[in-house]
């Protein structure tokens, strides 16, 4: 079928979905989830197919996908930018006019958020946002499930209760990037609080994070005081894709913003610790931090996959059941 383009729902942002879309999410994830634990075939997009478009390099993402597709009944298509005709200024609304004419669905890791919304208005299929320069929505859908898992409520009927979420503190250390970003648009949709701590120069921007509440987060000067009383402590790499050129100096400004066991200390202390990944031990966080027993980050790295198998099901054949 040829859905009506009113009729598409892209996942661009975090913000794309509402509350109570996501509990109904995390608790398809929890479902596949312990299908694929249990070995049962579960293969609802037999037939689909999944295009992945990388502008930048992706181990997690990549695996997911490409995984959780075929573990759903689906096949994918692989492209790069050097590999395609994107490296040779192909307009992105061709590109999208085109690909979406052949696959199902669409996975797009790029720069600008511009470039992936210019793709999504001439997609005739979703399109799902697998990492920009402003966001990275699918991580914190992993994210969020993997701190439901770990330290959340269930419903009475037996599912992750995003209730469990409101009033709760993450502390954010390191970089305002995609990841600040997307935590800032996940805290306003569940009421929690994002303690945020940059160097100078590398700060959030609520205008360019989207996020309209003020009270969805606080900003600390010392990463320390951003940690104390925090349920979930977490970073990410001081330089992120695309911004390579500024390593020398981003080294040299996020020295004191490096989560360590002292910083973990004045967290809850059943506080969880995540990381995205790739990390860097010595730089962003601690090798006793990441590798300790409030680390989380296997976990989340997995449930990527469960996460996003959940989240295409829902993109193509809506609620089940
Ligand atoms: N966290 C994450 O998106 O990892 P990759 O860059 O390996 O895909
Ligand atoms: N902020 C990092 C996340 C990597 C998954 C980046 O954009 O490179």
């Amino acid at each position: 079928m040829k859905p009506g383009k009113s009729l598409i729902k892209h996942y661009l942002q975090f913000k794309d979905l509402r509350a109570e879309e996501y509990a109904y999410l995390f608790g398809r994830a929890a479902v596949i989830k312990q299908r694929f634990k249990n070995y049962e075939k579960y293969t609802p997009l037999a037939d689909r197919t999944l295009a992945m478009i990388f502008e930048k390099a992706s181990t997690r993402t990549r695996v997911s996908f490409e995984a959780g597709m075929y573990q759903l009944g689906g096949s994918v298509v692989h492209l790069t930018t050097s590999g395609s005709q994107l490296g040779r200024d192909e307009p992105i609304e061709d590109s999208a006019r085109v690909i979406s004419r052949m696959v199902d669905l669409v996975m797009i890791r790029t720069y600008e958020q511009a470039k992936l919304e210019g793709f999504a208005a001439h997609s005739r299929v979703p399109v799902i946002n697998g990492l920009t320069n402003e966001y990275h929505p699918c991580q914190i859908l992993a994210d969020l499930f993997t701190w439901l898992e770990h330290r959340g409520g269930t419903t009475r009927a037996g599912m992750p209760d995003i209730g469990s979420l409101r009033g709760r503190v993450v502390a954010w250390v390191g970089d305002g990037n995609n990841m600040a970003n997307t935590w800032l648009q996940a805290a306003e949709i569940f009421g929690f609080t994002v303690h945020v701590s940059t160097p100078s120069g590398y700060e959030v921007d609520p205008a360019v994070a989207g996020v309209r509440d003020p009270g969805c987060f606080k900003v600390f000067k010392d990463p320390m005081d951003a940690c104390r009383g925090a349920d979930l402590v977490t970073t990410d790499v001081w330089t992120s894709m695309g911004w390579e050129a500024e390593n020398e100096a981003r080294k040299a400004a996020f020295a004191d913003w490096c989560v360590d066991a002292e910083m973990m200390a004045v967290a809850q202390p059943d506080a969880v610790f995540m990381h995205c990944l790739p990390a860097h031990r010595g730089e962003e966080v601690a090798a006793e931090v990441i590798d300790g027993p409030q680390s989380v980050v296997w976990d989340e790295a997995e449930n990527r996959m469960h996460v996003q198998k959940a989240l295409m099901e829902f993109l193509l054949l809506g609620r089940i059941g």
